[in-house]
């Protein structure tokens, strides 16, 4: 079966194809054009998909050396996401599907990012652990089957890829926020400040908005402003806040993994891309024994071969849409996460 995915849910338009679950073409263009905002400009990233959603699917059929009539299957996300920016991908999805007389199916983003660990040579094995950690979203996740999907807790406010979004901006880092915070952070101390994570009462649930309060104030309180921050200060404020971040994250995945009786664990969404994330995500399946699935960094992030994927799965699993079917902001209007 050939699939043709369609990603434009934020800031990056992606295009893919795959094959029987083989990746043929994987484009991603990101938009640029946020940078100088230090944040994503909703209408601006409509234009900017619309720019270049057509090239994207016509270079995409080019490099996979296939001609159109040969898509057994049309995927775009559907949602969650800016809904100027998700219309465009998805309205072009459904165009392309009709004019084909090929079936279509949305798909949910979240469940794209849950499911990008099958891209990778070694696949999870159900039922697994799943943390998703993206920029709009932060979720515990047990996946029993394709669409058996128990949500085990969330962020309570912000998600984690929002926390180092904002925090870098506020200590002067720029957008955005993950690959900055990172950089300045590597090799240096963690023990600079203690920044707390708060506690939630769900105790899956995560909570980060706090976090980022504690490192205004600290700023606040010890520079007056960012732009007075000394260099080195800069990089050891953002280790210690990497390191709650992480920390957190791994306490709450190790609590799910002690409840929960799993094969694999797998780590997944933008956030995924963190080194610091990645090796204590390691660590964790080594000392559980788990079989662990991280995909490589083109397939952290948002990308249209996790769209087609998973809307494959959907699709085979029997699940058939009209092309009335529309964008959705939030992740509760259409998911299989329960
Ligand atoms: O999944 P994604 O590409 O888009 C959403 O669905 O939100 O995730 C983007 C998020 C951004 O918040 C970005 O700052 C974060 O992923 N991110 C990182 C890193 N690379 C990207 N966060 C921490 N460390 C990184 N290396
Ligand atoms: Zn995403």
């Amino acid at each position: 079966m050939n699939v043709l995915g369609i990603e434009s849910s934020c800031d990056e338009t992606s295009v893919s194809v795959i094959s029987d679950g083989k990746i043929l073409s994987n484009l991603i263009s990101s938009q640029d054009i946020h940078k100088i905002y230090g944040g994503v400009v909703p209408e601006l990233s409509s234009r900017a998909h619309l720019q270049m959603v057509m090239p994207l699917v016509r270079q995409a059929l080019l490099d996979s050396n296939l001609e159109k009539d040969k898509i057994d299957l049309l995927a775009a996300t559907a949602g969650p996401g800016l809904i100027g920016a998700l219309l465009v991908g998805l309205t072009f999805a459904k165009g392309f599907a009709y004019s084909l007389n090929k079936p279509f199916v949305p798909v949910n983003h979240i469940e794209g990012h849950v499911f990008s660990g099958f891209l990778m040579e070694e696949k999870p094995e159900f039922p697994f652990l799943s943390l998703v950690v993206s920029g709009g979203h932060t979720l515990l996740l047990l996946v029993k089957s394709d669409v058996e999907i128990v949500k085990l807790g969330s962020t309570i406010d912000d998600a984690a890829g929002e926390a180092f979004d904002k925090v870098s901006k506020l200590v002067g880092l720029g957008y955005p926020g993950g690959p900055m915070i990172q950089s300045a952070a590597e090799n240096q101390r963690t023990d600079f400040v203690n920044f707390p994570v708060s506690k939630c009462k769900n105790e899956f649930d995560f909570s980060f908005s706090g976090i980022k309060t504690s490192v205004l104030r600290f700023v606040q309180k010890e520079y007056g402003e960012p732009n007075k921050i000394p260099l080195e200060h800069l990089s050891l404020i953002a280790a210690s806040f990497q390191k709650s971040v992480v920390r957190a994250l791994i306490e709450k995945s190790e609590r799910a993994l002690k409840q929960h009786h799993v094969n694999s664990i797998s780590l997944v969404g933008g956030v995924a891309a963190n080194k610091l994330l990645r090796e204590e995500f390691s660590k964790l399946a080594e000392r559980y024994h788990k079989k662990i699935v991280v995909p490589s960094l083109e397939f952290c992030g948002d990308n249209a071969a996790m769209i087609a994927y998973r809307g494959q799965k959907v699709y085979e699993a029997g699940f058939r849409y009209e092309f009335s079917f529309n964008a959705y902001p939030s992740l509760s209007d259409y998911s299989f996460i329960k």
